[in-house]
């Protein structure tokens, strides 16, 4: 059993504050699997607790695009079944993960907007309000000073949870606010299946960073695909480093269903850890990729 969760790629080193509640989440996701839950189960444990924080860019604490909106993104996939669930600019309610597991479940693999929104209410998902006079102050403050739309190589954040439960099951799941500078409507990684989180039989892998070139990557996927041929340390560095081939900077988490994980990031710091029998371990960060 093993549980990775992360709270973001970034230039800035997380705040105690953040890597607790990382470690709270990491505690709880790993008491599912010691009850016997599913890696799905302890994946959006885990995110959701995150989501709820506001300490992240995610969930409550998500940023705002430049028309003053919080359209959250999500997703979530189990290795065994295949089975994926993504959710595109969800507004109005903190837990996209959970809107993510639930849309797992029907005909669909991604809904977006009004269809997402339709589905979170239909299912009783706690409510998110608006931005308040604060959040949006900090936003015509950032457009004053002409917030340029690549500001946001400085920051990223994102959340997101890797797991293995007792019966060799995987799971991966992401949830994001997006970047930091955006235009309306822009989507990141954090959605698409295969570049924001994938997992199949054996391998679990969820990203965080820009999600532009992680993207043109595919970058959950291709990990996956390495560690068919190598460890989950070499499959990383190999994929981050397509990433910053192409200009852009990424971190990820990766497990397999031996045990065998990586944590790794092109960027200055990841807040990051794991959970396991042998106890918790959190940090700003892991292996840096350059
Ligand atoms: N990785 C989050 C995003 O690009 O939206």
């Amino acid at each position: 059993m093993l549980i990775i969760a992360h709270g973001g790629a970034g230039a800035k080193r997380p705040t105690k504050k953040a890597l607790k509640k990382l470690e709270e989440s990491l505690q709880a996701g790993f008491k599912i699997l010691k009850d016997g839950g599913s890696a799905l189960k302890a994946v959006v444990e885990a995110i959701d607790i995150l989501e709820d924080s506001g300490l992240f860019n995610a969930g409550s604490g998500g940023n705002l695009q430049l028309d003053g909106k919080r359209r959250l993104d999500a997703s979530l996939m189990e290795g065994r079944t295949l089975k994926a669930g993504a959710v595109i600019g969800l507004q109005g309610f903190r837990n996209p993960i959970r809107a993510a597991e639930v849309i797992m479940d029907s005909p669909h693999r991604i809904l977006t907007n009004e269809g997402a929104r339709v589905i979170a209410r239909a299912h009783g998902l706690k409510r998110l309000p608006p931005p308040d006079h604060a959040d949006l102050e900090r936003l015509r403050r950032k457009i004053k000073k002409g917030a340029a739309l690549d500001a946001y190589k400085k920051y990223f954040s994102t959340v997101g949870a890797v797991a293995l439960d007792k019966g060799g099951n995987v799971a991966a799941g992401s949830s994001t606010g997006g970047v930091s500078t955006m235009l309306p409507g822009r989507v990141g990684d954090t959605p698409i299946i295969g570049a924001g989180v994938y997992a199949d039989l054996n391998t679990a892998v969820s990203c965080t960073g820009k999600g532009e070139e992680i993207i043109r990557v595919a970058l959950a996927k291709e990990v996956s695909m390495n560690m068919k041929r190598k460890g989950p340390e070499a499959a990383g560095e190999e994929s981050l480093k397509k990433v910053l081939g192409l200009g852009g900077d990424a971190g990820l988490i990766a497990l397999d269903s031996a045990g065998r994980f990586t944590i790794a990031h092109t960027t200055g710091a990841m807040a990051s850890g794991y959970a396991r029998e042998g106890g918790i371990i959190v940090r700003q960060g892991f292996r840096v990729i350059k």
